[in-house]
């Protein structure tokens, strides 16, 4: 089951208390967290990849210099959604405050823009070690969650604080801690994918390109920051996100239903299908032959957006997508703007997909304008990157 904002990169330093994380992978797990670990070099002389590899059932990276091909420091820091580290050694705590990049898991670090969350462990006097409290002081300014170690007795004789806290204490913590990052938490997007069909006859149809790769990205982004989404997806080939309502439609008739059914229910309507501007005017209830082939008369479909636009009420945002083949960006703005106001939009975002970039594509690359008059250029980045911009923008929108 797909629990919405449940991915955790989970790194493990080189302390003795690395078996303990062990029992956190498993309860993280029970909790509905999907769990990737990172161990650190030293971390594996305590536990070994394959026992993280196994607990965790999904591939465990152990250095930078492995499958360089797929950066993996850059996937794993955009793909989870919020990066834990137990145990954190002073070492680590250490290399962190000072921003360095010197392994896989300080890479991921220092790549990620999501919540981090530290379970520093260790001898009590390390722990109380001026250079361990500025360290900590430091990373705490910078937005880190580092939670307080139990007190106790250590892996010796000793007593004090710096113990690796009980696991039960630590999800409470990340869940809170999530749970507080969730910004699109208590809001209902309703969001279009794929490419409208309209029938010629039962065997044919006008279609389009779209995949629908950009409204799945927005759907499970939009789902992973907390928003209770609804998908409806035209004849899309993807798997469907567990945990995502989503409605299947063929026709930009049956899309126009679903839409103005929900759309009152929503805070955000998000229209990144690609609709049919027409349909066949009498569609064959037969397969046609050879033999009856004549010109087709084709009828307007309903502007759904544009139908949307003018239903909204206060406090409602519509995003609309725009194709435009224009390489010229200011021909790009202007197309968007005009786009934007003729619809009653709040967002829009403009794809350029001259060349034939885009569809099918995991990349896309265009404009991003509001109403409210901001212009953000989007470079050539993944749809799962654009779908956390727009969502960011939208937010701004929604006040
Ligand atoms: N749209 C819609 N209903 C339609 C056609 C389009 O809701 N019947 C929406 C699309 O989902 C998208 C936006 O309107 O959000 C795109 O508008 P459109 O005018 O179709 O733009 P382009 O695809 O760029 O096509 P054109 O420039 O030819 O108008």
């Amino acid at each position: 089951m797909f629990v919405r904002g449940r991915q955790i990169l989970l790194g493990i330093g080189g302390g003795i208390s690395a078996y303990k994380s062990c029992e956190l992978v498993r309860r993280l797990q029970d909790n509905g967290f999907v769990v990737s670990v990172v161990p650190t070099q030293s971390s594996l002389n305590f536990v070994g990849a394959s026992t993280w590899a196994a607990l965790s059932g999904r591939k465990v990276y152990t250095d930078l210099w492995s499958d360089v091909e797929d950066v993996p420091h850059i996937a794993l820091a955009q793909n989870c959604s919020a990066i834990v580290i137990a145990p954190t050694t002073a070492d680590l705590l250490s290399r962190l405050a000072q921003g360095r990049a010197d392994d896989l898991l300080t890479n991921i670090v220092l790549a990620s823009t999501k919540p981090k969350i530290l379970v520093p462990a260790m001898h009590p006097e390390m722990w109380s070690n001026p250079a361990t409290i500025s360290n900590v002081n430091i990373l705490r300014q910078r937005g880190f969650l580092v939670i307080e170690p139990d007190h106790g007795r250590m892996t010796g004789d000793d007593v004090g604080v710096g113990r690796y806290p009980e696991v039960a204490r630590i999800i409470d913590e990340i869940n809170q801690h999530l749970l507080r990052n969730a910004d699109l938490l208590g809001k209902k997007i309703l969001i279009t994918a794929g490419g409208t069909r309209e029938n010629i006859d039962p065997v044919r149809f006008i279609g389009n390109r779209s995949s629908g790769k950009q409204g799945f990205a927005l759907a499970y982004a939009a789902a992973k920051r907390g928003a209770q989404v609804h998908l409806i997806a035209a004849n899309t080939q993807l798997p469907v996100i567990d945990g995502i309502t989503t409605t299947f439609v063929e026709t930009a008739d049956e899309m126009d239903t679903v839409v103005k059914a929900e759309f009152p229910f929503s805070d955000a309507l998000i229209m990144s299908a690609a609709v049919s501007d027409f349909k066949v005017a009498q569609s064959s209830d037969h397969k046609l032959h050879k033999q009856e082939i004549q010109p087709i008369d084709i009828v307007l479909n309903p502007d759904i957006v544009a139908g949307v636009g003018m239903m909204k009420q206060k406090g409602q945002i519509v995003v609309g997508f725009a194709a435009e083949t224009s390489i010229e960006l200011q021909k790009l703005q202007s197309a968007g703007r005009d786009k934007l106001l003729a619809k009653g939009l709040d967002l829009i975002y403009v794809n350029d997909v001259s060349d034939g970039k885009v569809f099918g594509s995991d990349q896309t690359t265009g404009m991003l304008i509001a109403k409210s008059g901001t212009v953000i250029d989007i470079p050539i980045i993944s749809k799962d990157t654009l779908s956390e911009i727009l969502l960011d923008q939208l937010l701004v929108e929604l006040g």
